[in-house]
């Protein structure tokens, strides 16, 4: 048994609903989800049951990474509204009860920034280079990249710079894509800007940020090749010279000095994919963030031992710096669970017992926007509809995010599905999302939705306080009891299994498929069990 700890933070057992904002909600028909959209449609949001939103960028970009590279970190795209229409989203979003998080993308800028247009423009010596990591480049003519690092998206990490006079200049960095390059962090003049930055939006009123990639702010100064020591990718490992690196906490206790200074539990949340949840607590002292995403059950393969073990490391790791964990199934970056999990008949199971889990473990849980209509990944989008640069930038080796990130539908038989006014959405939406739309299933006990909206407005009454312990349970099965009057029972089997509710909470209160509370539990099925 977990010790229980007085939940005085909303963001403790929060559930936060991610918008992407380009494919929410479109008002002005172009196409492309904005501001106005995405307020309009607050309210759906407020009966859903959801605690708070956190919205993608929406700062002016020119869009290479869906707007994590950002030109300007204090104002918004003209393509998806204005700075009146942050304040009115504000104002509607706190009318109805729900807190509003951003997305601060502190790595990395755009190309398109002042400052690396400033710093590309100044010719050699500049001092707006020292902002960025520029270093020459290596051999004859200084032709190779300065290290072997690679992008995130593929590719090398590094671009040279061609100068004003067309000449071959230095090399600068970008974890992510050629348009994204990395910041000097070790630079005052770069950490007080977006002291600013986060000063800009609280003043404005917003309750707390996402950190984008806040495992990589640091690099190790000797920018050391890293050959084959670690995997590719953006998962940290110890030791290595750009995930992780211990001046990135500098910089958190910096911003939470910050956030402190304003009232109204604003809260940050980190972007961290780190190797470990011993790791994570890191950033999740008390003097640094308030929480961070634990993506180790959504990394993890459907079964029951690989689910335990990611809710154990978690809940153990930050309960020794008294952090709170917040789960996740789904975001903008990964294939949607219900295809993860296999997809059609079996993913759909799937994912409604893994959104009763998700919802019914201690602290916070973030939705992804359609996982509540059961949207699956969209697998089939034409070649020259994709936008994500990581189909480019390995030759379309792979399909990239786009797949998840496709408008969704609310309402109606044809395409935009209620997305905007007219048909026009970014990315194609799939013929058969008629049936997965709002309207279609809101009045469908048996739907996605309705599932969602059940545990939502039960989840607070039912749950009680942070107490969690695992039960005794068959192979394939995960049972656990938050404190005395519930319990969560999930058969990730395919196989029915012999089941009794536990003696102390013998009535169902709510179940991912219809369950005869006296004969075996389903395969692939959760149930949520009360006094
Ligand atoms: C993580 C974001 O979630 C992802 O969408 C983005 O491409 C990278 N960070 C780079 O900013």
């Amino acid at each position: 048994m977990y010790p229980a700890r007085p939940t005085s933070t909303w963001w403790r057992d929060a559930v936060i609903y991610e918008i992407y904002v380009r494919s929410f909600a479109d008002a002005d028909g172009d196409g492309l989800g904005d501001l106005a959209g995405i307020r309009s449609r607050l309210p759906a949001l407020a009966d859903l049951g959801v605690d708070a939103v956190w919205l993608t960028p929406f700062y002016p970009s020119p869009l290479a990474d869906g707007g994590y590279d950002v030109a300007d970190y204090q104002d918004v795209d003209p393509r998806l509204g204005t700075l009146a229409d942050v304040d009115a989203l504000l104002a509607t979003a706190h009318d109805l009860g729900l807190r509003v998080l951003i997305d601060v993308v502190p790595n990395h800028t755009s190309v398109e920034h002042a400052w690396f247009r400033a710093a590309a423009a100044g010719g050699p010596g500049a001092p707006e280079r020292e902002r960025y990591l520029f270093r020459p480049g290596r051999g004859p003519g200084g032709d190779e990249p300065p290290n072997d690092w690679r992008s995130v998206f593929g590719g090398p990490a590094w671009t040279r710079l061609t100068e004003v006079d067309g000449s071959p200049g230095p090399w600068y960095l970008h974890l992510f894509d050629s348009s994204q390059p990395d910041l000097d962090w070790t630079r005052e003049e770069v950490r007080a800007a977006f002291d600013d930055v986060l000063g800009f939006w609280l003043d404005r009123g917003v309750d707390g940020f996402r950190i984008d990639v806040a495992h990589g702010l640091a690099k190790d100064p000797a920018l050391p090749d890293i050959g084959g020591r670690f995997a590719r990718g953006a998962v940290a490992e110890e030791g290595h010279p750009h995930w992780d690196q211990d001046e990135v906490h500098d910089v958190y206790r910096r911003w939470r000095r910050v956030i402190d200074r304003y009232d109204g539990d604003r809260v940050f949340v980190a972007e961290a994919y780190l190797g470990s949840a011993r790791r994570l607590a890191r950033y999740l002292r008390p003097d640094e963030l308030h929480t961070a995403f634990n993506f180790d059950l959504l990394l993890a393969p459907w079964d029951a031992e690989a689910f335990r073990a990611a809710v154990d490391d978690s809940i153990e790791h930050l309960a020794a710096v008294g952090a709170t964990p917040t789960w996740v199934l789904s975001n903008h970056d990964m294939v949607r669970h219900l295809t993860r999990y296999g997809g059609g008949e079996i993913g759909t199971r799937r994912a409604r017992a893994a959104a009763l889990l998700l919802l019914a473990l201690p602290g916070a849980a973030y939705l992804y926007q359609g996982e509540e209509l059961g949207l699956p990944e969209v697998t089939g989008l034409p070649d020259d509809a994709r936008q994500d640069p990581t189909f480019r930038r390995t030759k379309g080796r792979e399909p990239g995010r786009d797949g998840c990130r496709v408008p969704i539908p609310w309402e109606g038989d044809v395409a935009s599905y209620g997305f905007g006014p007219g048909a026009a959405s970014w990315l194609p939406q799939p013929g058969e999302w008629a049936e997965l739309s709002r309207a279609a299933q809101a009045d469908d006990p048996t739907s996605m939705l309705w599932l969602y909206l059940e545990a939502l407005r039960r989840r607070r009454d039912l749950l009680g306080g942070d107490e969690f312990a695992w039960l005794d349970a068959p192979p394939g099965v995960l049972a656990f009891a938050r404190g005395d009057g519930f319990s969560c029972v999930v058969n990730l089997a395919d196989d029915p299994v012999a089941w009794s509710p536990p003696s102390n909470t013998p009535t169902l209160a709510l179940s991912s498929d219809p369950v005869d509370p006296a004969g075996p539990l389903a395969g692939a099925t959760a149930v949520w069990w009360r006094s």
